[in-house]
């Protein structure tokens, strides 16, 4: 049984969303001349290995320029975003009780309001029109759609993607589609979730029902975002919904969710839907300081390989799950007996795209803690390393077969809780990212948009209103949308096609 005792603030706080990681301070702490020689330790080893010298490269002189028909997009995702959580019919999901539990979500947050997009969406359209950009990632609330997982389809829910889904096809935005973001119908969280086998049939059947009504459209469409998140931080830390702290629960909801995504993309082909469909993997590269090779490996198998392999390889790595240091701590031989004949060709059915989502990076240390090598933004898990996007991407080129490559999300929060619209750090975030996305496409990555998490200030998991991600500033009382300095600078950039040297 999952333990439910939740951690220490603290320890939460620190597993919230990347897992144990030692800070700068404490490799510092361990006495100057081993800190300074851990921090200088980042060796090539396993995983990306950091460019030749990797703060050897910098912008040339003159604007980096992309690709025509390049996509400039901002994303969001429905429960962050949308508010109106009992309207028309909307079942509850994970997130919705794991709000209504005491002090599982800062402030006592809950989805609602949300940024109220449920209701605004239409000016919010305009806004995107304002910043220019030819692409709306957004997710489909599957309690909107089959209010418990299962069966009948709620009307209701399905007209208001239709609107939406027009309304952004008049503006000339192509819509981007995730299906799941994490809002897992309660009632198929209450039959046991992901951990469940057939949770993921539900998720094939509900995306049958989701490219049956929207496949017309010529779009891009997400099956999962972020499996690794919602299994590990959702199953096996409780820092997020559903809140469960075993991590046998986190390695079987790995599994499922992959082959739902295999499922999904079969039923995507029999639809005959327009558009083009992939999985959604946060990435981490990894570097290892001094002496741990091996533990960076088992941490890279963890993080990006148990994904990347089964995807795009249709094969599990065998260091991600065990005993050992940097790994899952699950019983591998339990999650092997997890895998069918056949799931993993089901998980590797070829896709037609793959999108990254990339914030930052990690050392790792010899007992396989995360090491803090770079500062972190507001967000304690996000180290921040342009290089880093750039390593991941000629990692991507070089190690797996070719797919055309989306960076779905990519971004910084606002440093304090308040609303600002002076954001520097955004700007600068940004400005150094699209230079590694440009550097990367020069040297043959088949990187084709960048999307910025995110477009609106938003409801940010357990860090409810207190963590802003907007490049739209979003008064949560008002509602009023307040475009933010990175907005005009993204403006600028999407006109130009091009990203100034800074
Ligand atoms: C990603 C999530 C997204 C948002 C950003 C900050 O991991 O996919 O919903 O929370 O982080």
């Amino acid at each position: 049984m999952p333990s439910t005792t939740p951690p220490t603030p603290a320890l939460a706080d620190l597993l919230a969303r990347g897992g144990p990681v030692l800070d700068r301070r404490t490799v510092l702490g361990l006495g100057a001349a081993a800190g300074v020689a851990l921090l200088g330790a980042c060796s090539a080893g396993p995983g990306p290995s950091p460019s030749a010298s990797p703060t050897a490269w910098a912008p040339p002189a003159e604007p980096l320029r992309f690709p025509t028909g390049y996509t400039w997009g901002a994303a969001t995702s429905a429960f962050q975003v949308e508010g109106s959580t009992t309207a028309d019919g909307r079942g509850p999901s994970v997130w919705d009780t794991f709000c209504a539990t005491p002090g599982k979500v800062k402030g006592g947050a809950t989805g609602d309001p949300g940024a109220d997009v449920y209701r605004r969406w239409a000016d919010d359209i305009r806004l995107m029109s304002e910043l220019g950009i030819g692409s709306y990632r957004f997710s489909v609330a599957w309690p909107r759609i089959q209010p418990t997982g299962t069966g009948a389809v709620n009307p209701a829910g399905l007209d208001w993607y239709r609107r939406f889904v027009d309304g952004l096809v008049d503006a000339g935005i192509r819509p981007a589609i995730t299906l799941f973001h994490w809002d897992l119908p309660q009632a198929l969280q209450d039959a046991g979730g992901w951990a469940q086998r057939d949770t993921a049939a539900r998720f094939a059947d509900y995306a049958g029902i989701v490219v049956d009504a929207l496949g017309d459209v010529d779009a891009d469409w997400f099956t999962i975002n972020e499996p690794k998140t919602h299994a590990y931080v959702g199953h096996w830390y409780g820092a997020q919904a559903p809140g469960l702290h075993d991590p046998a629960t986190a390695v079987a909801a790995v599994h499922h969710q992959l082959l739902a995504h295999g499922l999904a993309v079969r039923r995507f082909r029999e639809s005959g839907a327009r558009g083009r469909i992939g999985i959604a993997l946060n990435l981490l590269p990894v570097y290892p300081l001094e002496g741990a090779d091996e533990a960076a490996a088992r941490v890279d198998a963890r993080e990006n390989r148990l994904f990347l392999d089964a995807v795009l390889r249709g094969s599990y790595p065998q260091d991600a799950i065990g005993p050992e240091p940097g790994q899952v701590p699950a019983d591998p031989d339990a999650f092997a007996a997890l895998v069918q004949d056949g799931d993993l060709e089901v998980i590797s059915t070829p896709a037609d795209l793959l999108a990254v989502q990339y914030y930052g990076v990690t050392g790792v240390g010899v007992t396989g803690e995360q090491v803090e090598i770079h500062p972190t933004s507001a967000a304690t898990w996000q180290q921040v390393w342009p290089e880093g996007l750039y390593d991941l991407l000629v990692r991507l080129r070089d190690e797996y077969p070719a797919i055309p490559l989306l960076l779905t999300e990519n971004g910084i929060p606002d440093e304090s809780p308040e609303l600002t619209t002076d954001d520097p750090y955004r700007t600068e975030y940004l400005r150094t990212h699209m230079q590694q996305a440009a550097r990367a496409i020069a040297d043959g990555v088949p990187l084709e948009a960048h999307y910025v998490w995110s477009f609106l200030d938003n409801f940010e998991w357990g860090e409810g209103y207190e963590q802003r991600w907007g490049i739209v500033g979003v008064d949560f009382d008002t509602q009023e949308r307040v475009p933010k300095d990175s907005f005009r600078f993204y403006q600028r950039v999407i006109a130009d096609n091009a990203v100034a040297p800074g």
